[in-house]
């Protein structure tokens, strides 16, 4: 099963002072250094992480798979077929969310949908639909014509209890049913070091994509080190 570390939260770090650090492009070398089988960004139509630079540097080096999360609209379909991510993740976007908060209204916007997939896909870049854990949802995603799927295991993560193992019930079905109808299928969302257990251990799924837990266990794991290097510092200057 593949890995795909998202770094937008390196570049929330790094906008809060509007600087240069933490890059993200720096992180994602460390994280491929680590094992991780792909990077993840998602361009945002308000940039309020990664930047249009971010990408075109992270499009330079990173060797792994690139995967563009994006909203399905002009703008970001012309910035996709220009940098040419490795795969392109259609998600759902608002201005006022806090994160991606579910999946995309394939219904809804249907045609939509279709529209950019096509254009993506005519420049030879696969699409992947981020979607809630619905076997509707993965007909029509089928119809439409995705590469890919990613199942939204936000819900699953939230929950607790019993509501948890009927999170997890909905996408086990989903990954079964999408798998069915001949779809590569991955997962993400809030998968943390706890919860991921029982996502590992659905049969069939590609990859699992995986950003604030990781990057929230860096900052903890990597702070003893960074003190002491600047008590160092410090301590050299009496
Ligand atoms: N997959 C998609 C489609 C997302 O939008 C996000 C969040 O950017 C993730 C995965 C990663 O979620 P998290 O940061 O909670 O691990």
């Amino acid at each position: 099963m593949i890995l795909g570390v998202n770094v937008d939260h390196v570049a929330t770090i790094r906008q809060a002072r509007r600087g240069i650090e933490p890059d993200p492009v720096m992180a994602a070398t460390l994280a491929i250094l680590g094992g991780a089988d792909g990077i993840t960004v998602h361009l945002r139509e308000d940039r309020r992480h990664i930047q249009d630079r971010d990408l075109k540097i992270l499009r330079e080096c990173v060797p792994v798979e690139l995967n563009l999360e994006m909203a399905a609209i002009k703008e970001m379909i012309g910035i996709a077929l220009k940098v040419r991510p490795d795969m392109v993740t259609l998600v759902p976007e608002k201005r006022e969310e806090l994160t991606t908060e579910g999946g995309l209204a394939v219904k809804k916007q249907k045609a939509n949908i279709r529209k950019a997939v096509q254009r993506i896909q005519g420049a030879g870049i696969p699409v992947s639909l981020f979607i809630n854990p619905s076997v509707d949802d993965i007909n029509v995603s089928k119809e439409i014509g995705a590469d890919m799927l990613e199942i939204h295991t936000g819900l699953y993560a939230n929950a607790r209890g019993k509501e948890q193992e009927k999170e997890l019930l909905k996408v086990i079905r989903s990954v079964k049913e999408a798998i069915n109808l001949g779809l590569k299928v991955n997962a993400g969302h809030g998968l943390n070091y706890f919860n991921v257990k029982n996502i590992v251990s659905i049969n069939g799924l590609r990859g699992l994509y995986i950003g604030h837990s990781i990057i929230s266990r860096a900052v903890l794991v990597g702070m003893e080190r960074a003190v002491k290097e600047m008590k160092e510092l410090i301590g050299k200057v009496k």
